[in-house]
């Protein structure tokens, strides 16, 4: 089978870790069997804002909507470029025009990683954040009045629509029904958001009658974060609303370990058009050009992606062989983030070859 991929590094370390991904997704191919036809572009960046003062050419969603996935590094350079131009003409876009309405990332206790979590076991944290990517509370709707009075008075309203919930909704116990666990955890504040939010609810309970196998709790989001550091072992799939999501998808990084392994997917499930696979991290302006990024972040998102692609074998031998690894703590190959003194491409190459000898 063949598989075509839009490839686009971005910025800064964007441009060390993305060969490093492309190198995993490659020895994946060639061991199992498949065809990736990647294409790599030269927009969304700042040195293509720089010559052309828009973030990318007017006839990206025709170049970009022909491919089969997106496989993106890093965006964003503050010097040249300001975070909400880079972003919003970018990254964004993608996600708004190829309707990615699941951003989904594993949260994942690895052998090997130092983490706050340090009593728990590999294995006891393993579970997925599913968060809406499309509406809810970050909406354009409201605005600002009797601005410099006394009376300033400023609204920001949260959208809900039924296809935007059920959607998303569907989506993550359909990932819970196909998971061992069968448990779903919704994320809510109904006793304080008194109107979306207990409209969520409704809507969890009404999609729950559709997978009776799933077991489905929920807790207010408050003490969810709390649970996510002291019971990360409850978790198997946590469903969320865009701004809860967006909080908990960084909450799960950070107790599992670095932000540098940390991979997500901009997902549009129906496959009408191409999803996006990211690490979560930025283009780390601090360490750029130093060659030692981790690379586990874009490695995992590759993994990630074939997954998406159906190369399920090849998803899962990019994972282990990462896996391996970094639990072998062997500190001339691991980065500096992981305790190491190696390189983003010694990291990268004994991934490579870990997948081509497993
Ligand atoms: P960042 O994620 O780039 O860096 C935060 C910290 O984590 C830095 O100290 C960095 O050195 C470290 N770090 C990040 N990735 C690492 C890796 N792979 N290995 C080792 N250490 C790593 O976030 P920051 O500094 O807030 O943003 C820098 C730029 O990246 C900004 O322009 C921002 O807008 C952009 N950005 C882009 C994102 C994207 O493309 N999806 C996501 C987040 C930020
Ligand atoms: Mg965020």
């Amino acid at each position: 089978e063949t598989h075509s991929i839009a490839v686009f590094a971005g910025d800064g370390i964007g441009t060390e870790v993305m060969p490093e991904g492309l190198r995993a997704l490659n020895a994946a191919a060639e061991a199992f069997d498949f065809t990736l036809h990647t294409t790599e572009y030269d927009y969304a960046n700042a040195e293509y804002y720089a010559k052309h003062g828009q973030m990318m050419p007017d006839h990206w969603k025709e170049q970009i909507g022909a491919h089969d996935a997106i496989f993106f590094g890093a965006v964003g350079w503050p010097e040249t470029v300001p975070d909400h131009v880079s972003l919003w003409g970018s990254l964004l876009q993608f996600r708004q025009h190829f309707d990615q309405y699941v951003n989904l990332r594993p949260v994942k206790l690895l052998d090997g990683i130092k983490s706050p979590l340090a009593d728990r076991k590999p294995g006891d944290v393993d579970f997925y954040v599913v968060r809406e990517n499309t509406e809810g509370e970050y909406s354009s709707i409201g605005g600002k009045i009797f601005e410099g009075t006394d009376r300033e008075t400023v609204i920001q309203e949260t959208v809900m629509t039924r296809t935007g919930v059920d959607r998303i909704l569907k989506y993550a116990f359909e990932l819970a029904q196909a998971s061992g666990a069968k448990h779903l955890t919704s994320a809510t504040k109904s006793n304080g958001i008194k109107i979306s939010m207990p409209y969520w609810d409704e809507r969890v309970e009404q999609m729950a009658q559709n997978y009776p196998q799933v077991t489905v709790d929920k807790f207010h989001i408050d003490i969810l974060t709390a649970n996510f550091v002291l019971h990360p072992d409850w978790f198997d799939v946590v469903v969320a609303s865009n701004l809860f999501g967006d909080i908990l998808s960084d909450l799960g990084p950070a107790v599992t370990g670095t932000i540098g392994i940390a991979p997500s997917g901009n997902i549009n499930p129906e496959r009408k058009f191409p999803s996006l696979f990211e690490p979560v991290h930025g283009s780390a302006p601090d360490i750029a050009g130093k060659g030692i990024a981790n690379p586990i972040g874009q490695i995992w998102s590759a993994a990630m992606m074939l997954e998406h692609l159906g190369e399920t074998e090849a998803a899962q031998c990019v994972q282990s062989a990462f896996e391996t690894v970094i639990a072998q703590r062997d500190s001339s190959l691991l980065t500096p983030d992981l305790g190491g003194q190696g390189t983003t491409s010694s990291l990268g190459r004994a991934v490579a070859e870990q997948i081509t000898a497993q």
